[in-house]
């Protein structure tokens, strides 16, 4: 297959490549080829092309953080801050995914809209529910998206309606674990205990233990200050919120990383203990902003060499386009340095569109840029309410990543699979 328009993504250096109407070969949906369409060798000259014309082309972007469940309430409680969040809105309407009927028509809206959105990939909490979990897992791979998704675990500090007894919580972890064994291709499982207030020592041992070589861990970090007091009252023992999660649960044992979201209130030393156990930040700038729980220093991890993605981190944000994550990222990152640090530079366009792309792109594999050996992920987007005057490339883009939201998108490919 050939896709033809004007490309756009990021160097591995990270800054902003763009190749003005030039085609992507694709083979089993991996690209194996890029030039222009004079340049094609002879072999591909009979091949159809599909020319998009003048649309730009950028890589599917992805969600490293997002909540399913929580999709049926965004934009509700946003003027409290993260524990009485959960607490009010949160986990009443997680409890609701025990009903399978509710769970398929709330789960059908989710998936919809992810497809829909600008996201080829996302890094998904389902609820403690397993059957509810396994049939979003079915959905998203019914969906064409590739997906990692999390049964979470929570044995303590929740309402009656949303626990689990630590031997249940570990039991059913394995039996979802062996359904999806042999059940997908493009979904999969991510080990889940929600944060530290909501998991026993006991259970994030055995979570540690199940998870082995062979699977990633996700969960929440250094979010908010009263949640971080309360680690540290449940954690005597931990030098740091992150520690408590390494003392229990050996982050480093696994060939798939860990995913830690927000980290807003992380420290040097944890910066550095981040870097060591190569963990992947989701930064959620929107969820920050909502839930009045701060502003992450993304200027500090970048430098420590730390890798950042962006989350939605749906219901605390409540957008789905990584795109506006992108632009508050930014925006947010101005203020870190005007107000409280001006060592910390504002992030740029291309490191935002970096950590929409590229960089969370690592953590599937070969994913996020156009390159020989990447797996063809491709959004075909129509600027053409914005622009229609403007033929500098570089301006269309930077005028697209800020008013995404007007734009359409009249294609979208997974590993050079049409899905939309
Ligand atoms: N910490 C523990 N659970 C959650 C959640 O559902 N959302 C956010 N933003 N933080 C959490
Ligand atoms: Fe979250």
């Amino acid at each position: 297959m050939i896709v033809k328009g004007n490309l756009v993504d990021c160097t591995e250096k990270g800054t902003i490549r763009i190749r003005k109407k030039n085609c992507i070969v694709i083979e089993e949906g991996i690209i194996s080829k890029i030039c222009s369409e004079n340049e094609l060798p002879d072999s591909l000259k009979n091949e159809e092309i599909e020319d998009y014309g003048d649309s730009l082309i950028i890589p599917g972007l992805i969600d490293m953080h997002l909540h399913a469940p929580q999709f049926a309430f965004r934009g509700l409680g946003m003027d409290m801050e993260l524990l009485d969040w959960l607490n009010t809105y949160t986990f009443p309407e997680e409890a609701k995914y025990k009903d399978i009927e509710y769970a398929k028509k709330a789960y059908k809206k989710f998936v919809d809209a992810l497809t829909k959105s600008y996201s080829t990939r996302a890094i998904v909490f389902a609820t403690l529910h397993t059957q509810a979990t396994i049939l979003l897992m079915d959905m998203l791979e019914e969906s064409g998206l590739k997906c990692f998704v999390g049964k979470v675990n929570m044995d303590r500090n929740s309402t009656d309606e949303l626990i689990e007894t630590t031997e249940s919580s570990i039991d059913s972890t394995n039996k979802w674990l062996e359904v999806c064994e042999s059940r997908y291709q493009n979904t999969k499982p991510v080990i889940t205990p929600r944060f530290i207030p909501s998991c026993s020592d006991k259970l994030m041992k055995e979570l540690g233990k199940i998870r082995g070589e062979n699977y990633g861990l996700q969960s929440h970090l250094s979010e908010n200050p009263k949640e971080i007091e309360w680690v540290k009252e449940l954690c005597p023992d931990a030098t740091g919120y992150l520690d408590a999660y390494d003392k229990r649960s050996s982050l480093n044992k696994s060939k798939v990383p860990t995913v830690m979201a927000h980290c807003v209130y992380s420290d040097e030393k944890e910066m550095e203990l981040l870097k060591e156990r190569d963990v992947y930040v989701a930064h959620c700038p929107q969820s920050n902003i909502c839930l009045s729980s701060g502003i992450a220093p993304i200027r500090k991890f970048l430098n420590s060499g730390i890798k950042v993605g962006l989350g939605s981190d749906i219901a605390a944000g409540y957008s789905l386009n990584i795109l506006n994550q992108a632009v508050e990222a930014i925006g947010l990152s101005k203020l870190y340095w005007r107000y409280i640090d001006k060592n910390s530079k504002p992030l740029e366009l291309a490191e935002a569109f970096s950590m929409a792309t590229r960089i969370p792109g690592s953590y599937f594999g070969k994913v996020g840029a156009f390159e020989e050996g990447f797996e063809a992920d491709m959004l075909i987007i129509d600027d053409g309410v914005l622009n229609k005057d403007i033929d500098d490339l570089r301006k269309r883009f930077e005028r697209f990543l800020y008013l995404s939201d007007e734009c359409s998108m009249k294609a979208k490919y997974v590993s050079g699979k049409k899905i939309l």
